[in-house]
């Protein structure tokens, strides 16, 4: 089997899949073949050695359409090398430290379906222009209204590059 990696991901108002970019980039300046693939263009897992799945965090959950994923092709994934990461905003607290050992239980319904090698955890980004109005985006104006989160693009990409950076060596063994 040949080493192509494929890193996809479920996004809705797209900083998770600029995380996925740049995990992607990263693989391929190691010289990796990598296709880089929102969740729902993936009919077909065989032509990959390995699979890096990512989501965006709501409600503390990966998005439903990501845990689907992962059911679809449970049996396919398991016999495959897999890293998965989730994008917050919790992880944009300044103390966000204090509750990074809780919010890897959000990852649990994962490792229920797929056991992964790796786990990334990443802040994302939140824009209230990009996300169409819902009950849900109303409590998340209010918690930031409040100033427990803040809009902005939280990203950060030596975090993303240095997680990427440590895949191969547990992808390809
Ligand atoms: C409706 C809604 C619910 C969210 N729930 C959570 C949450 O429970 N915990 C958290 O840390 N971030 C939460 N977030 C923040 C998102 O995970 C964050 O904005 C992420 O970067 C979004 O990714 P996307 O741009 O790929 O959609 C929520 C965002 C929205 C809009």
């Amino acid at each position: 089997m040949n080493n192509r990696i494929l890193v996809t991901y479920a996004s809705r108002a797209g900083s998770t899949a600029g995380v996925a970019e740049a995990i992607g980039k990263t693989l391929i300046g190691k010289g990796l073949q990598v296709d880089v693939l929102p969740m729902q263009d993936v009919k077909d897992l065989s032509p990959y050695r390995a699979v890096v799945a990512g989501s965006a965090i709501r409600g503390q959950k990966w998005l439903p359409e990501a845990m689907q994923f992962l059911s679809d092709h449970r049996s396919e994934l398991s016999r495959k090398p897999f890293a998965a990461f989730m994008v917050c905003i919790t992880l944009s607290m300044t103390n966000a430290g204090q509750y990074l050992e809780g919010l890897k239980s959000w990852m649990s319904p994962v490792r229920d379906l797929v056991h992964p090698v790796s786990e990334g955890y990443f802040a994302g980004a939140l824009d209230f222009s990009k996300l169409p109005f819902s009950l849900n985006v109303l409590a998340m104006r209010f918690v930031v209204l409040i100033g427990v989160w803040k809009q902005g693009d939280h990203r950060d990409w030596s975090a993303i590059h240095a997680w990427a950076e440590s895949l191969p060596s547990r992808l390809l063994q």
